[in-house]
């Protein structure tokens, strides 16, 4: 199984994992053989990668998820209801956004060994519904590193759901815009975060530094962010860990204008953002919680063979397990075999492929339904 980006899907792929909508509603099966009519629907709707089944590694389920499938979607559900009410100027529940906020700190707690894996598929439309439930895991769990408190993780959690509430004030042309923005369009755009504070500041059952949370996520650690150039230790500490969330979540998605970052680069765009964009200390303790080489990437090893990775040691996010199959001549072997890289030390990750390397060496290998 292997995510690939809906550009190179060819009919008689077969779905690895379900692809479902912000509604729960399912898109695409898992199971089902990819027709041409469906690769068009999937670009229609904005879907931009699908996992496939593929000959060599075939154990979705061993995808460990921080959080359940059923919590993402209902927690999905709930922001894009919230942001549906204020359109039509209804009242946040509250109540509700407490009550998902503390599931998903109970589910974190008690995954704690279990590393973030991008395991949810996106379409442009929902964007900022799945990033919203994504920037509240990732600040969760760099909290729960840092050693956080169920109240502090509380408060947390509810102003990273809500960060960007304040874009509800904008139009929906100018979020989606995927020509470059003009300077009136960027000043705009860089309201959402007090809009935020406005709207948050109205709830009494919203903890007031929660309403910083939206206020200050993009301020920035040189003091050169917005709204008002805070620096240092002046941006509340829940603003910090949300900044690099937000940031390190942004880059792992499909958008209009440019495709997914690999989770390796985004972790070194994010660790070379220390210090002027981040607090280091946020930076760490979230890179900490990441599975560098998510299960199902395509990595070439220093000895020039090639595999998959099939496992992660959460211990060693840097050294998972591969199972090796094409020689450093890139011929598939006769026989696949497993190497856990925490006990070969004098074997590492040279690189990971990109989606053009791995779409050509594996040419020619989409599997029959009978074999699978
Ligand atoms: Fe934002």
């Amino acid at each position: 199984m292997r995510r690939i980006s809906t550009r190179y899907l060819q009919p008689g792929m077969i779905v690895a994992r379900t692809i479902y909508s912000s509604t729960g509603k399912v898109l695409l099966a898992a199971g089902m053989r990819i027709t041409p009519k469906y690769i068009k629907r999937l670009h229609e709707v904005g879907v931009a990668s699908v996992y496939v089944k593929d000959e060599f590694f075939d154990e979705p389920e061993k995808i460990p998820d921080v959080l359940s499938e059923k919590s993402r979607l209902e927690t999905t559900r709930l922001v894009k209801e919230s942001f549906l009410a204020l359109e039509t100027n209804q009242r946040l529940n509250i109540r509700a956004v407490k009550e998902v906020v503390d599931s998903i700190i109970d589910e974190l707690l008690s995954n704690r060994e279990v590393l973030f894996h991008l395991a949810d598929i996106r379409s442009y439309d929902d964007y900022t519904f799945f990033h919203s439930v994504n920037v509240c895991i990732l600040s969760l769990m760099t909290a729960i590193t840092l050693g956080y408190n169920q109240l502090k993780l509380k408060e947390l959690g509810i102003g990273a759901l809500l960060h960007d509430i304040g874009k509800i004030r904008l139009s929906k042309k100018l979020l989606n815009k995927s020509e470059e923005l003009s300077s009136e369009e960027y000043q705009l755009i860089r309201k959402h975060p007090e809009y935020g504070y406005e709207i948050l500041r109205t709830y009494d059952d919203v903890p007031l530094l929660s309403a910083h949370v939206s206020l200050q996520h993009h301020e920035r650690w040189d003091g050169k962010g917005y709204p008002r150039r805070l620096a240092g230790e002046q941006i509340h500490e829940y603003a910090r860990i949300v900044a690099v969330a937000d940031v390190y979540d942004a880059l792992l998605a499909d958008r209009p204008y440019r495709p997914a970052y690999s989770v390796n680069q985004a972790v070194t765009i994010i660790t070379r953002m220390s210090n002027t964009y981040f607090q280091p200390r946020a930076v760490a303790a979230l890179v900490s919680n990441i599975a560098v080489f998510p299960i199902g990437s395509v990595v070439m090893l220093s000895t020039g063979q090639t595999g998959i990775v099939v496992d992660v040691n959460s211990n060693y996010p840097t050294r998972p397990i591969v199972k090796v199959v094409f020689d450093q001549y890139g011929n598939k072997m006769p026989k696949s075999h497993e190497v856990d890289l925490t006990r070969l030390n004098t074997v590492f990750i040279a690189k990971v492929l990109s989606e053009e390397e791995v779409c050509k060496l594996f040419k020619g290998s989409i599997p029959e339904a009978a074999d699978l």
